[in-house]
């Protein structure tokens, strides 16, 4: 938070107040980036250097208050100034501009939605009662949010189709919350006898849709409309279930239930994953990371983030055999948990 090492030994020294700055310089940081991205700013400075005035044009937006904007952007990282003119940083090309393959502008969009639950913090900490993150939502949102989940893949689906363990010779995978497929897709096309059942909430689907068609994969991954919470997922029909970063909207007793369906829809031998953020471990400024996600997952869903620990006993108390669990750098650290049950 300090741009020069006076202001730093201040804050260092407690001379200044650290809890301003936090929130609302922090705050005003996360809104400014969050608003250049949903007025199409890096696009429009995208095609080369720009004046504040052709920016405010192509976005539309009103010129005094984009220019007001623009030095906030440039402080930040996010664009460089040369003159009047600006252009994109590093950073921005990769991240922010829409046609780039590791855009995550739908993500920033879907934190709209976030943030308005996340100002209701203090009801939740008041009440225990978490907010329902699933309902609630506009359409808009939820295309945001599926959206969202896709760009957060890319790079890193290889990874995990590499990582998660499919039987010799398997030929179903349901993955459930599977959103836009990615995973399943990744996981068919590394092994070619395979085909996935993505389950996910009826909205899911509805906007994930499209975002399944693009990968091609036709009949061989397919969407099912359904609540993992209350379907049956039959019995012995699957080799391989997933679920990468849903379980952390379900509590520790719907895990369980769910756990114990799964391993009833497995085929013996058959393999269930589940992949999480990590859990914090004790206290301390290295966790903050995992200790914002957690209050997060909590305040904003049934639970907040598993350990592997708690994972395999799950699986455990389903009748699977769990594995080591495997800690990959997708996702700035996404734990694999899984279990397989017996031939
Ligand atoms: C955080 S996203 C993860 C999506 C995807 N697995 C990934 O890793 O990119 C959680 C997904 O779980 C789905 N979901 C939440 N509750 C569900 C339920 N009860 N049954 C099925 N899907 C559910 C959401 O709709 C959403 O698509």
């Amino acid at each position: 938070m300090a741009s020069n090492p006076l202001e730093w030994l201040l804050i260092k020294s407690n001379l200044i107040a650290r809890p301003v700055l936090d929130t609302q310089v922090g705050g005003t940081y996360v809104q400014v980036i969050m608003a250049a991205v949903k007025v199409g700013l890096f696009d429009a400075v995208a095609a080369g250097p720009a004046t504040a005035e052709k920016i405010a044009a192509d976005c539309g937006t009103h010129p005094a208050s984009t220019a007001k904007l623009l030095p906030s952007l440039v402080a930040s990282g996010y664009l460089r100034a040369s003159g009047d003119q600006y252009e994109l940083t590093k950073l921005s090309r990769k991240w922010l501009v829409t046609t780039s393959p590791h855009a995550v502008n739908d993500k920033l969009l879907l934190q709209f939605y976030e943030l308005g639950l996340m100002q209701r913090a203090d009801e939740y900490l008041r009440s225990g009662k978490p907010l329902d993150f699933h309902t609630g939502m506009t359409d808009d949102v939820w295309d945001s949010y599926q959206r969202g989940m896709k760009a957060l893949t890319h790079g890193q689906t290889g990874m995990v189709a590499k990582a998660v363990p499919v039987p010799e010779g398997a030929t179903d995978l349901l993955d459930i919350g599977g959103s836009h497929g990615a995973y399943s897709v990744a996981l068919c096309r590394r092994h070619p006898s395979l085909r996935a059942v993505v389950l996910d909430l009826p909205d899911a689907v509805r906007h994930a849709a499209p975002l399944l068609a693009e990968d091609g994969m036709g009949d061989r991954v397919r969407h099912q409309a359904g609540n993992a919470l209350t379907d049956d997922f039959g019995e012995e029909c699957y080799d391989a279930v997933i679920i990468i970063g849903v379980a952390h909207h379900f509590s520790d007793a719907q895990n369980r239930e769910l756990t114990a369906k799964v391993a009833r829809a497995l085929r013996p031998g058959g393999v269930y994953t589940i992949a999480e953020f990590p859990a914090s471990k004790g206290q301390g400024k290295a966790q903050q990371l995992a200790a914002l996600r957690d209050f997060y997952f909590a305040l904003a869903s049934e639970s907040g983030t598993w350990s592997p620990s708690r994972m395999a006993a799950w699986q455990r108390a389903a009748g699977l055999k769990p594995a080591k669990p495997v800690r990959l750098a997708a996702s700035g650290g996404l734990n694999l948990q899984s279990g397989i049950k017996s031939r």
